[in-house]
């Protein structure tokens, strides 16, 4: 058995694969009704939440390999690798990101130190550090259909984004068949490096209206997110990636979904080709 910690973007898709397989395959989720879609897949739903470690032990029964992707709070991940010592897991595959202990970025300190934790543990795993997820485009999607354009300070920035759906393919890939991937970490990107001049460039082009891109300062971004709804914290993070992503941090592609996969990584035409309705 197979357990995946959320539903989220990348596990929704991993949850979903290993299904479709008809690997056995548990996803813990707050709420039930969120999943129906995966239970109806052939999923088990383990109702709990990464915060009550009773709730993580109940879900952890019986289970051999682990998916760890959450919003990455060390307390909740960390809870699930002590649960998965216990259980005696074989493996844990972790989605993670350009972490770092001197990051300015809270979240990628925060990503160190369960990566950490994981080591410490004993725990055979893999590490999935993902360049920014294409779905990360989805957030503007409201404001691009409202006023065909979208702000950023990431500047002229290029990022080799990865779709997340391929984060969880390679996520279920390696959960099923863990044993070759131990100790390895693998850089997740698309195919290409992209600006968000480029964005608005396929944009335009699929939805046959000019969408407009404007180069922001971090407050006005961070204040930007704030209005919309995000809230502070979070705000300053993103603003904080978008800022060093401007300097270049993002720019990295490597070939590691194809070579997992055994096919392309999804590039943001296609991803934005799949989601068009949403920017229409
Ligand atoms: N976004 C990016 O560009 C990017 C890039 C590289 C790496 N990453 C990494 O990817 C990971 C995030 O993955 P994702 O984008 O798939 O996440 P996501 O879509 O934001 O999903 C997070 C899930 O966590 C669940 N959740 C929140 N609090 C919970 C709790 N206390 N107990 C149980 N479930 C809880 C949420 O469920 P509810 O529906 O109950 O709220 C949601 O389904 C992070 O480690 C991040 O650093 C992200």
């Amino acid at each position: 058995m197979i357990l995946v910690t959320t539903a989220g973007k990348v596990g929704s898709e991993a949850v979903r694969l290993l299904a479709q397989r008809q690997v056995p395959v548990r996803v813990l989720v707050r709420d039930p009704e969120k999943a129906k879609a995966l239970a109806d897949a052939g999923a088990e739903i383990a109702v709990g939440d990464l915060d009550v470690p009773a709730s993580i032990d109940e879900a952890m029964s019986g289970v051999t390999a682990v998916v760890l992707v959450s919003q990455a709070v060390p307390a909740q991940e960390l809870n699930v690798v002590a649960s998965a010592v216990s259980a005696g897991v074989e493996h844990v595959v972790k989605a993670t990101s350009k972490a770092s202990a001197d990051s300015p970025i809270a979240r990628r300190r925060g990503q160190t130190e369960i990566e950490a934790g994981l080591a410490a543990s004993g725990l055979a795993h893999t590490l999935l550090r993902s360049n920014a997820y294409m779905q990360n485009v989805l957030v503007l999607a409201p404001a691009i259909a409202k006023t065909s354009g979208f702000g950023s300070s990431a500047g002229k920035g290029r990022t080799g984004m990865v779709d997340a759906r391929d984060v969880g393919a390679v996520a279920a890939e390696i959960a099923a068949s863990p044993v070759p991937h131990a100790g390895k970490t693998y850089w997740l990107t698309g195919p290409e490096l992209i600006s968000n001049y480029d964005v608005a460039a396929v944009l335009s082009k699929l939805l046959g209206r000019t969408i407009t891109y404007r180069e922001l300062s971090f407050d006005e971004d961070k204040n930007t997110m704030i209005r919309a709804g995000v809230p502070e914290l979070i705000a300053q993070m993103n603003a904080q990636a978008f800022f060093l992503t401007a300097g270049g941090d993002a720019e990295w592609v490597s070939e590691d979904v194809e070579s997992l996969l055994g096919r392309p990584a999804r590039s943001f035409e296609q991803f934005a080709t799949d989601h068009v309705t949403a920017f229409s």
